[in-house]
């Protein structure tokens, strides 16, 4: 069982207090500000947030809003924070939340728990920073920074660890019977930005300025090289493919993407599996019926998911009618049109190549 000592916590939630980063989220403690910032800030660094941040409460200002937004207009706020389901499990929650709660977050973290795209992490952060409940909220800056207070060699990739933390935390806060909100709102973001600015993924950490560095056992023992440990990645699947960018004039060919798996219910340009040379490429495009005009290689595009890569090479093809049948996901949009559309980032550079707003 790993301890937290008290006045080493004090020391940081008073190093917080006069150091902490300012961020339009840290302005209020209204739930539905702490809920949508720990959404975006998942896997999303917080600089870029800021203005998704900002522009998304002023046009989505509250929860009714949310639940009756329109999905495009949604992606379309979303359009380039990537992992679209965190958009839409936000509207689905905030949909059980009107009907369920009176419109109100619960604060409780059993409900919490049971709404969509909400995990501990996220349960614990709002419990925490919105409620200033006795609650852990451990992402990958907390797990840094605690386990190289505690000295922990182990993988930090185990989920057993991140639970040990966040019952260090909640252990801590009962010990001490602990019940200043505040002292609990600003300890749990205190890890965090500790995380992020002191204790550092990347390069040595600023152990100098470091509220925790008596008690630290990796400064203590100049271990931060070694501590944290993480295995390695798990190696992407890569996959092959090429792009359609179809044409005429100004109308471009669109597909929507299935309704599950990755970038869901999404717009993007046609294509197919595997890196198709010029000839194979002109027999697909045979294939579907296509009367082209004119077929132009463009540059080739890599984009990196969690899990899988795609390796792109891209055609734009002029066409000269679309008289043709479209496949049922497939539809023609105008140039303006898709100023509107989410365009998923993974296709940047295609679509800012045509001037199209793309993530
Ligand atoms: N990263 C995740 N949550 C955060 C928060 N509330 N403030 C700053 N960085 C964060």
């Amino acid at each position: 069982m790993y301890r937290l000592e008290k006045s080493g916590m004090e020391d940081l939630v008073a190093y917080y207090r006069h150091h902490k980063r300012s961020f339009p989220w840290r302005m209020s403690q209204d739930p539905y500000d702490v809920w949508l910032s720990e959404i975006m800030l998942q896997q999303t660094r917080t600089e870029a947030v800021i203005s998704y941040f900002l522009r998304f409460k002023e046009e989505v200002p509250d929860i009714g809003t949310l639940a009756a937004i329109d999905d495009d207009r949604l992606l379309r706020l979303w359009e380039g924070l990537g992992y679209y389901s965190r958009a839409r499990n936000l509207k689905k929650c905030a949909q059980m939340i009107e009907e369920g709660y009176g419109g109100k977050i619960p604060a409780d973290h059993d409900v919490l728990l049971k709404l969509p795209g909400i995990g501990p992490y996220t349960a614990g952060a709002i419990m925490a920073i919105a409620f200033g409940q006795p609650y852990a909220a451990v992402d990958g800056n907390v797990l840094r920074v605690l386990s190289r207070y505690f000295g922990i060699r182990e993988d930090i990739r185990q989920p057993k660890l991140r639970k040990q933390l966040e019952e260090a935390i909640c252990a801590f806060y009962r010990e001490h019977d602990i019940e200043d909100e505040q002292f609990i709102r600003d300890l749990t973001q205190a890890y965090m930005d500790l995380g992020a600015t002191v204790c550092i993924p990347n390069g040595k950490p600023d152990c100098e300025s470091c509220p925790l560095r008596m008690d630290c056992h990796t400064c203590q023992n100049g271990l931060w090289e070694t501590i944290p440990f993480r295995s390695g990645n798990k190696e992407r699947r890569i996959l092959e493919r090429t792009l359609f960018i179809v044409r005429s004039g100004e109308t471009f060919l669109l597909a929507k993407r299935p309704a599950r798996g990755l970038l869901a219910g999404m717009y993007e340009f046609i294509g197919a599996d595997g890196k198709l040379d010029r000839d194979a490429a002109g027999n697909y495009l045979k294939d579907r019926g296509f009367d082209v005009l004119q077929m132009r290689r463009l540059p080739d595009a890599r984009h990196v998911f969690t899990h899988i890569e795609w390796r792109m090479r891209a055609y734009e093809v002029s066409i000269g009618n679309w008289d043709l049948p479209l496949k049922e996901n497939e539809a023609l949009f105008r140039k303006e049109e898709l100023q509107g559309l989410a365009l998923p980032s993974a296709f940047r550079v295609y679509s800012e190549y045509y001037g199209l707003r793309g993530g």
